[in-house]
């Protein structure tokens, strides 16, 4: 199996635990870190809609807490008529922990994949270098 199989598959197997009665479109996320370790999110909703998570969200929360610190590729699946690509507070969350030249996979439940960036999903993005230096 490719790396990019098995990040998918881990995206495909944690989707099936989404927790989303109120959109009924579950997502699964894996992302991998620089150890080569995959950790999986699902989407989190929440009868109070604001309070749900996103999947990419889940999945970075697991790659911290288990120690990572960098994102080195990350795949995305859900049911949709094309693949799936994060929405812009996962951009910008993703972009924390990774690279412009960082490898995104999305796909959908049909097969389709497509690949991009994250320097492709968001150009001209604010980030750390952006903030005033620290003493
Ligand atoms: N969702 C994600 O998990 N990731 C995205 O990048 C797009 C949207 C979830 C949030 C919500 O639970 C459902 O998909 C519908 O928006």
């Amino acid at each position: 199996m490719s790396a990019d199989d098995e990040l998918l598959q881990a995206a495909l197997d944690v989707r099936g635990n989404a927790h989303a009665p109120y959109s009924h479109f579950a997502v699964g996320a894996a992302l991998r870190d620089e150890q080569g370790r995959i950790h999986a999110g699902c989407n989190v909703e929440n009868a109070a809609y604001p309070q749900g998570l996103c999947a990419e969200a889940v999945a970075l929360g697991r790659l911290v807490s288990d120690g990572g610190r960098r994102v080195t590729a990350v795949a995305l699946v859900a049911d949709g008529a094309a693949p799936l690509t994060p929405c812009g507070g996962c951009r910008q969350k993703l972009a924390e922990f990774g690279a412009a030249d960082t490898q995104v996979l999305c796909a959908n439940t049909a097969g389709e994949r497509r690949w991009t960036t994250l320097g492709e999903l968001l150009p001209a993005g604010f980030g750390a270098d952006d903030l005033p230096a620290r003493p």
